[in-house]
């Protein structure tokens, strides 16, 4: 372990929940202290155990306490679409309609540099005000809208991976480009913005049905010339999407293949929607350790299905979930937990009843691991970044009720899921660093 001063640590006192293992294949997943102590030097939990124990261990180290709330994991969105914040709430659409009519417009603005600025302020504090700390993020179709992302990402501190959105086909021919000004433009900036600070690249096709072939490849070439880049696209969200994809890739065996043709199925590649995919997919998918980013709002937002959690977890595809703003409905994985658990519900024998650690993994550790951070962030064992979010709803709010009167921590982090949002955010840290804080923990 680096050397640290004890002295120049900071001992967090906290009520703290955390999935260490994941509960699809851990009974005893969920770790929990009621009356718990984190040891934070240099950003890093250096130590995580019961205050009790820590206090005696560390007695110089000052002592911060957050009793009265609940310290998680800061969260981690998997899926979430930088352009689309001042869009959010267009209701009423299938996903092709909402693209032409709501979204795709609205990306067009982002070729104004000083436009992009604005709303990538709106959009990485929207993220940390609701406790979010690391994202994947759809960036935009121009690369200056991209650099000023980074920017902005960099000054607030969040974690990012993020990436030049590239299409040649079918949307609008403003957010057209080619295969290798694509390829140039994210070359540029894979060495401008990729390992520096908390921020790290993603290569991003928006889906088969706006890219050639050509335009896959040269994302290809990419993943391979830097082998630590990640991968992000859309898969399998709608029936009409999905039907226009076959048309174009007629020898394609399925939507996957589009992908896996130009070497894109990988572990570090994330697959937002997979709503409709077939057992080779899934097959697939799970052979080549690739994640499904499940988006819950936005599959019910758009009508576009029950997402078949079942056939994932049988298949061994690994899970994690996404907001997508702005076809989803807000920034808030609580409210993405909550609405993954009521899909479950709803399919019956066919859905997986999904518990309080189900939702707190889905939106921490499962995150951390389709990025390739599970040693840096996702959970609170020591050596892992202090990235944390207190939840502390305010007085007189039925949630501070709860937590008043609950029989028990997992009883408050059910409530939590069930009805937190972002006012029930009281600090976020990221790497140690406060990066949000509402006025008083108990306004
Ligand atoms: N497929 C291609 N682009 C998009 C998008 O912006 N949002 C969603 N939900 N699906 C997409
Ligand atoms: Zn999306």
């Amino acid at each position: 372990m680096t050397q640290f001063q004890t002295d120049q640590a900071q001992l967090y006192r906290a009520t703290f929940m955390h999935t260490p293992a994941n509960p699809f294949k851990h009974a005893d997943a969920l770790h929990l202290q009621e009356d718990g102590g984190l040891l934070v030097g240099g950003g890093i939990i250096r130590a995580s155990g019961s205050y009790a124990d820590l206090s005696n261990e560390y007695p110089a180290a000052p002592v911060s306490d957050l009793r009265g709330g609940l310290l998680l994991p800061g969260l981690i969105d998997t899926h979430v679409h930088f352009p689309q914040v001042r869009v959010i709430g267009g209701l009423g659409m299938p996903l092709l309609d909402w693209l032409d009519q709501v979204a795709l417009p609205e990306e067009a603005r982002l070729a104004d540099p000083g436009y992009a600025r604005a709303v990538a302020r709106e959009f990485t504090r929207g993220l940390v005000q609701a406790g979010t700390t690391t994202a994947l993020v759809f960036g935009s179709h121009f690369a200056a809208a991209v650099d000023v992302f980074f920017e902005e990402a960099a000054r607030l501190g969040l974690r990012s991976v993020a990436g030049l959105v590239v299409s040649d086909r079918l949307l609008r021919p403003e957010l057209h480009t080619t295969p290798q000004r694509a390829y140039d433009q994210a070359r540029t900036l894979i060495e401008k913005w990729h390992g520096v600070g908390r921020n790290l690249y993603a290569v991003t096709p928006r889906f088969s049905l706006s890219a050639s072939e050509g335009i896959l490849e040269a994302c290809g070439a990419l993943l391979r010339e830097f082998p630590d880049v990640r991968f992000t696209s859309h898969i399998n969200e709608n029936r009409a999407e999905i039907g226009t994809v076959k048309e174009l890739f007629p020898a394609s065996r399925d939507y996957l293949d589009t992908y896996e043709q130009a070497g894109l199925v990988t572990p570090r590649s994330v697959l937002a929607h997979n709503v409709h995919p077939t057992d080779r997919e899934l097959g697939v998918m799970a052979a080549h350790h690739c994640t499904a980013a499940h988006c819950p709002c936005s599959n019910s937002a758009l009508g576009s299905g029950f997402f078949p959690l079942r056939r994932h977890l049988d298949a061994g595809v690994h899970v994690a979930l996404g907001s997508d703003v702005g076809g989803g409905t807000g920034f808030s994985l609580l409210k993405e937990g909550l609405q993954a658990y009521f899909m479950q519900q709803l399919l019956g024998g066919n859905g997986v009843p999904l518990t309080p650690a189900h939702l707190l993994y889905l939106s921490t550790r499962a995150g951390a691991e389709a990025l390739g951070l599970g040693d840096l962030t996702g959970d609170f064992s020591a050596g892992k970044q202090f990235d944390a979010v207190l939840l502390s709803p305010q007085a007189g709010t039925p949630l501070r009720a709860v937590y008043d009167h609950a029989a028990g921590p997992k009883r408050q982090l059910a409530a939590t899921f069930a009805t937190g949002t972002a006012g029930d955010v009281a600090r976020v840290w990221i790497g140690g660093d406060l990066v949000h804080e509402r006025t008083s923990l108990n306004d």
